[in-house]
């Protein structure tokens, strides 16, 4: 009569439950419950069995089969579940090694820069990269006609004029900070103004059409010439050296009278020297304290501007302007002490 089904059945629910991984499951499905398996065969032995207890056997064996393979559903969600965890990363390994990122020269420069005109009480101040004509021109004195206020040179937004300020554009220089301060503070002033500008500029080694500037105000009842040369000579020769050479060359600039280029002078190895300009400044023009409803007898301040583009190119003797704006990271990758802390960002 062969080995009882509940033996089958005993043993086929052992062996699914002690399955250890896949494949030993399969072995077994196919040992049980496949049509040619051991529970076919328990229904197949139905033809030896007197027909008046074909049906109860029929239904025991049926029965058997069906617990049977509810272990073997149970046991395989279980097993499949462990093959997905085992397919998943190893959580504990070391990650790879990650680079730490710099500091961008430019804002390592600038760092630089805040840090020093701080240590001379001046404050944060900033504007906002779209500007009106009214800030970035004529409240700086610059009358309609100048060519710096030419579409060619100029960024003009296609937006709706501002009622009161005119035609938004994007600032050509930071001095439009200049108004925005005079607009909301009182003197006395002292600010430096750090920010992105915007010109239609050829690119080129010398230009980018989008570039740094820091902007500086003071305006009191007293500062003249002195101490903007003062200001600037103490701040150039602490960024570059105490043997820093300048050299103020009367300039024309709309917002200030008189005005001067500041001109450092640069002696790399062997080469002969030369002169190199790196800002613009001068004493404020009454016209803009007129427009800012300021009364220019009762005030006198400087002003200055300077390209940060220009001054890391002459920290780090870059030939190109360009490297600074192509984000190269075999170039920016040069500058890894700026993580050091005293380079962290200034909070306003
Ligand atoms: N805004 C000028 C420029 O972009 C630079 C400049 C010159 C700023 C003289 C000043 C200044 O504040 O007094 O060329």
């Amino acid at each position: 009569m062969g080995t009882e089904p509940e033996i089958i059945q005993q043993e086929a629910i052992a062996a699914i439950q002690s399955a250890s991984n896949l494949q030993v499951l399969e072995n077994i499905r196919i040992k049980y419950l496949s049509k040619n398996g051991e529970i076919s065969a328990l229904l197949n032995r139905i033809r030896d069995i007197p027909p008046h207890q074909r049906p109860e056997y029929g239904q025991r064996v049926n029965a058997i089969k069906n617990q049977v393979q509810v272990a073997f559903e149970q046991r395989l969600t279980e097993l499949e579940e462990i093959a997905i965890k085992e397919s998943l990363p190893d959580t504990t390994m070391p990650p790879r090694p990650q680079r730490p990122g710099t500091i961008h020269p430019v804002n390592a420069t600038l760092e630089r820069i805040v840090n020093i005109f701080r240590r001379l009480g001046f404050a944060l101040a900033f504007g906002p990269d779209i500007e009106t004509e009214f800030h970035n021109f004529d409240a700086l004195n610059t009358p309609p006609e100048h060519p710096a206020r030419d579409e060619k040179d100029t960024f003009y937004l296609d937006l709706p004029p501002h009622p009161q300020y005119g035609r938004y554009l994007l600032r050509t220089q930071t001095s439009p900070v200049q108004i925005r301060v005079l607009q909301q503070q009182s003197p006395p002033i002292r600010i430096i103004s750090p920010g992105r500008c915007y010109r239609r500029d050829e690119i080129d080694a010398t230009h980018l059409a989008s570039f740094h500037q820091c902007e500086g105000l003071v305006v009191d009842s007293e500062s003249g010439l002195p101490h903007l040369k003062g200001t600037l000579e103490f701040f150039f020769r602490e960024l570059l050296g105490p043997e820093t050479r300048l050299r103020f060359r009367p300039h024309y600039f709309p917002f200030t009278e008189p005005s001067y280029e500041v001109d450092l002078w640069m002696q790399t190895n062997g080469q002969q020297g030369r002169w190199l300009e790196v800002a613009g400044c001068g004493m404020v023009h009454p016209a803009v304290f007129e427009a800012v409803g300021i009364d220019p007898e009762a005030h006198t301040g400087f002003a200055f501007g300077m390209g940060i583009e220009r001054l890391t190119m002459i920290l780090h003797g870059l030939p190109d302007l360009r490297l600074l704006e192509q984000n190269d990271l075999r170039f920016l990758r040069q500058f890894p002490h700026y993580l050091l802390p005293q380079h962290t960002t200034a909070e306003v």
